[in-house]
């Protein structure tokens, strides 16, 4: 498994239909509205990164914020949220970038948000903390970095990963995986990757990387979500990073 394997999941025409009709039937979730509003500045300039079609810009736009921005290693989910920002007459522009190498310059974001769980579709932590480093280095000092992890803590993982016989996250005998808690999973749509991270391990690559961690919670701890949101996605630790003033 690397990142070219996961950008072609990614690519593929279900997938990207998959996340379009994430922007209009699923919208932003509730846990994503509450964390918003508490902890992102309405007049920052805010990069969804991993954005897909869009789901987050729009709705963080939806909400007020009137400085965003989307990014995505997938030219397909890019071309698709341009479209849909012509047809709604959105200002929000749309750009093709990889996570571990960022092409905009130091500082030139007030806040960034990689959601439902992008982050951990990077396969390898030296790759994972590059994306970490990055952000970093594009957001000004004071500001936030909101992001969310599946959790190999969290019950309903240590169960699914006490099952050390099973192929999708047996490190030993399935070659696409590298590091323990890397999953590998089928949808509708095709085979991707997603690393289940312990709730340390993040802290600890946040730390490395300079991040000061100001709050972490399970989505189920934020909202009640709606079924659809629900069905669409499961719970999720929300991550709450500030890049430290000088
Ligand atoms: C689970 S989808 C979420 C899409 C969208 N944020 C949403 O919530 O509907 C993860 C997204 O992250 C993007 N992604 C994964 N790895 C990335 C990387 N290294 N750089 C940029 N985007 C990446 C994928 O292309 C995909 O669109």
């Amino acid at each position: 498994m690397n990142i070219e394997t996961v950008r072609g999941y990614f690519k593929d025409s279900r997938t990207v239909a998959h996340y379009v009709k994430a922007v209009a039937n699923i919208g932003l979730w509730e846990s994503e509205k509450r964390i918003f509003e508490n902890w992102l500045d309405r007049d920052d300039r805010i990069l969804d990164l991993g954005c897909g079609a869009g789901r987050i810009a729009f709705g963080l736009r939806d909400i007020g914020f009137g400085q965003v921005e989307g990014a995505d290693f997938s030219e397909e989910m890019v071309v698709e949220a341009r479209e849909i920002a012509e047809h709604f007459g959105a200002s929000i522009p749309f750009c093709r970038e990889d996570a571990t190498c960022l092409s905009y310059g130091e500082e030139a974001f007030g806040a960034v948000v990689f959601g439902f769980n992008g982050l951990m579709q990077i396969p390898g932590r030296t790759a994972r903390r590059a994306a970490l480093s990055e952000v970093f280095r594009i957001l000004k000092p004071g500001g936030c970095f909101v992001f969310t992890t599946l959790d190999r803590d969290d019950r309903l993982y240590r169960v699914v990963f006490k099952d050390g016989a099973n192929y999708d996250h047996d490190v030993e005998r399935n070659p696409n995986l590298i590091e323990e808690g890397d999953r590998h999973f089928s949808t509708e749509h095709g085979t991707t990757f997603m690393h289940v991270p312990r709730r340390a391990d993040v802290a600890e690559d946040l730390e490395a990387a300079g991040w000061l961690l100001l709050d972490d919670k399970m989505r189920s701890e934020i909202a009640r979500e709606r079924t659809e949101v629900s069905e669409f996605s499961e719970d999720c630790r929300f991550w709450i990073a500030r890049k430290p003033t000088r």
